[in-house]
């Protein structure tokens, strides 16, 4: 075993669109406001639960990889919008695949979950343990999305990417770069709230550490930190991947980023000094899917047949966490 290669994609957007004009109807917001700050026109809206988003996207990515359900050694989930505290939606999505010879793992490393997920299935892949890992990252953000709040109700979309990963003799450029600054936890966060039991006095102010202000299982963020956050991020952990894997910025075909923010990929893409034209966008149509984002982006880039072998990728995310990190791969 030589390397590892994305051996297919998929991707699925439910039907329901909510465009900046449905938003117009709901919150003080328009048009004009979104698009100039984030760069979104509509996003889709899930009526179903995220396990089966995860489904229909697996399915697709195995099919474009052209290999059964039964033949995946494990299935990562990278969902933060999961519908079960337990089971994980990996084991949710590994049974309606059928994949009866996988073992299955949730990850939650919020919208960096997919990069986070490719280096864990390097690791498993290279250590020749396993031959074909899915990767799966299905969100229904709507879920924990405040619909009062215009200040992020308007970020956010549903939809489902999917990936198989699989060990290849030949040898294909890989490297990672992933970080966590922790202190940040305060900074983008969805919490869940006690629902108390018997035993127990109501919980004082103080045992939540100031995160207590927010008393619901919305998703809280502070905007502008992000924004610091992301646009001093993005471009180190592509810098840092492309050192790792021996490449230089500019011989990367694409640069696949978390589609959080265009203001955020143009402020990266100054800082990197590569032309916009490198980065693949389609937040503009979907909006922040978190982990899914960067899979769905993969797939179309697949679809669209826009990747020739031996080019070279890099996918850049960001999140809470305050998770981190891009990967290099070729094509
Ligand atoms: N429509 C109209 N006005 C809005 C609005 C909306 N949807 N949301 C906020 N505003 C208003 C604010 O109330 C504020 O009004 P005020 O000046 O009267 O108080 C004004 O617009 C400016 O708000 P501000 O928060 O300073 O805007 P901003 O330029 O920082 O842009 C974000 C806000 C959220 C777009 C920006 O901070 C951002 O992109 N952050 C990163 C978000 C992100 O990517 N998160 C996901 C990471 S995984």
């Amino acid at each position: 075993m030589e390397g590892i290669c994305i051996r297919g994609t998929g991707s699925y957007l439910p039907p329901k669109l909510a465009t900046n004009e449905d938003f117009m109807k709901i919150v003080d917001t328009s048009d004009e406001w979104i698009v100039s700050r984030t760069g979104i026109k509509q996003r889709h809206i899930a009526c179903e639960p995220v396990w089966q988003m995860g489904v229909k996207a697996a399915k697709a990515a195995l099919e474009d990889a052209r290999i059964p359900a039964s033949e995946l050694d494990l299935v990562l989930s990278t969902s933060v919008t999961s519908d079960f505290s337990t089971p994980g939606a990996s084991c949710m999505i590994a049974q309606h695949i059928e994949a009866v010879n996988a073992v299955c793992i949730d990850i939650n490393a919020a919208c960096t979950g997919f990069v986070y997920a490719l280096d864990m299935a390097r690791m498993y892949l290279t250590s020749g343990e396993y031959r074909n890992v899915l990767i799966v990252s299905p969100e229904k953000l709507s879920r924990i999305t405040d619909y009062t709040d215009r200040s992020t109700c308007v970020l956010f979309g549903d939809g489902a990417g999917a990936a198989v990963i699989s060990a290849s003799e030949e040898k294909k450029r890989f490297a990672s770069y992933l970080r966590t600054d922790a202190t940040g936890t305060k900074v983008l966060f969805a919490r869940h709230v006690d629902k108390g039991n018997p035993f127990q006095e109501k919980q004082k102010a103080n045992e939540f550490d100031g995160f207590e202000e927010h008393d619901n299982e919305y998703l809280y963020m502070n905007g502008k930190e992000v924004y610091k956050f992301a646009t001093r991020v993005l471009p180190l952990a592509v810098e840092e991947a492309c050192k790792k894997c021996g490449v230089a910025v500019e011989e990367l075909k694409y640069i696949i980023p978390h589609q959080a923010n265009i203001r955020i990929v143009k402020t990266a893409c100054e800082r990197l000094g590569v032309p916009m034209d490198k980065m693949y966008l389609n937040v503009e149509r979907f909006g922040n899917t978190s982990s899914a984002s960067i899979p769905i982006c993969v797939d179309e880039v697949n679809r669209r047949g826009l990747l020739q072998r031996g080019d070279l990728v890099a996918v850049v995310g960001f999140g809470a966490g305050l998770t981190y990190g891009a990967a290099v791969f070729e094509w």
